[in-house]
């Protein structure tokens, strides 16, 4: 790549190897090679590389079900984070979710993941409750969020806020 500039876009089955770098260094039930495989050919599904310099820095993902965009799995390369990559994978998969016909979006997340709580309230997700021993190797609970609708006027200027693009028009 040229350049130091992120680039989001569709992941591809070739980027598998760079992903499962990043999903093994940070989750303790990391998915396999095979669950990605079935996850990209899934129809209504939304795979999402960030590239940087260097590389694969993060990726997304996220299936739709009728008006909901379920996030499936987000996660940035520890030494690549804070630095707005993960935002850029959400306002894309938002965007494209938007075109499939997604009016919320909803997802399941560690009870400990203090960072991810942060950044998904960042995005207007609120927590609507508690999905007991959701992780079965930890045994940990799962905070259910969702965002209220993407196409209200509040979302739109959040977003908008967030991008730092002008409301009203693609999010
Ligand atoms: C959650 C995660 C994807 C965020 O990636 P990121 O690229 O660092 O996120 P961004 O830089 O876009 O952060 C945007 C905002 O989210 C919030 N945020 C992100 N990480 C945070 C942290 N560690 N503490 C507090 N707020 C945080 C902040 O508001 C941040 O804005 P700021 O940096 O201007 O303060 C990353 O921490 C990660 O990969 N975590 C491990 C995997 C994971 O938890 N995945 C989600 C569950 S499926």
């Amino acid at each position: 790549m040229s350049g130091g500039r992120p680039r989001v876009r569709e992941m591809r089955g070739e980027d598998l190897p760079a992903v499962l770098v990043i999903e093994d260094r940070v989750f303790p039930s990391p998915w396999t090679f095979e669950i990605f495989l079935v996850e990209l050919e899934r129809p209504g599904s939304i795979y999402l590389t960030v590239e940087e310099a260097g590389g694969i820095a993060g990726y997304a993902g996220a299936r739709m079900f009728g008006q909901e965009i379920h996030v499936t799995n987000m996660a940035v390369a520890p030494e690549r984070r804070r630095r707005g990559l993960a935002t850029e994978l959400m306002l894309e998969c938002l965007r494209r979710g938007m075109e499939l016909g997604g009016r919320y979006v909803t997802l399941e997340v560690r009870q400990g993941n203090t960072s991810a709580l942060e950044f998904y309230r960042r995005f207007g997700f609120e927590e609507l409750g508690l999905r007991s021993g959701y992780y079965h190797e930890t045994g940990e609970d799962a905070v259910i969020m969702a965002t209220g609708d993407l196409q209200a006027e509040s979302y739109r200027a959040l977003i908008s806020d967030i991008s730092g693009r002008p409301e009203g028009k693609d999010i």
